[in-house]
């Protein structure tokens, strides 16, 4: 079972943006997940805050609610939430960071992640697809351990 944390403005996705983000929206992005999901034969939640305590309950949450990984995209909360990551720290699923824009090809402080560095890795700039990449190494990772 795999959680996907969407993080603040990404319940725009469709109308914010678009030259960014492209114009599909969090709705046709969570539906992919799933079908991406189930193709993989693993269970996908999604969630979506713009509310950074909301995205560190589901975190300190996930493993007792029974999921085995998290794919997220903390949106801003990236460049400087150290509660964020602190949260990722203190729990022991693996976490895959995942952009939908090239951030190192943006404004410099979008180059800094304070959470990458305690993730297992970071996807950036690859759109939607990286959400089924980082689906693909969990569900790799799971099945090899
Ligand atoms: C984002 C990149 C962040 O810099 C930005 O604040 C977002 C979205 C992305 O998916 O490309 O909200 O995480």
């Amino acid at each position: 079972m795999i959680l996907v944390l969407n993080g603040p403005n990404l319940n725009l996705l469709g109308t914010r943006e678009p030259s960014v983000y492209g114009s599909d929206t969090l709705e046709d992005l969570e539906s992919m997940c799933e079908s991406w999901g189930a193709d993989l034969g693993v269970t996908v939640t999604c969630r979506q805050s713009s509310h950074e305590g909301n995205l560190i309950d589901w975190i300190h949450e996930a493993k007792s609610a029974g999921f085995k990984g998290i794919v997220i995209n903390p949106g801003a909360l990236t460049h400087y939430s150290y509660a964020l990551r602190d949260a990722i720290a203190g729990q022991s699923l693996p976490v895959v960071e995942v952009h939908i824009s090239n951030v190192d090809a943006r404004e410099s402080w979008r180059h800094v992640s304070v959470t990458a560095g305690v993730c297992k890795g970071k996807i950036s700039g690859l759109g939607f697809t990286g959400y089924k990449l980082a689906m693909e190494y969990l569900t790799d990772l799971l099945s090899a351990s």
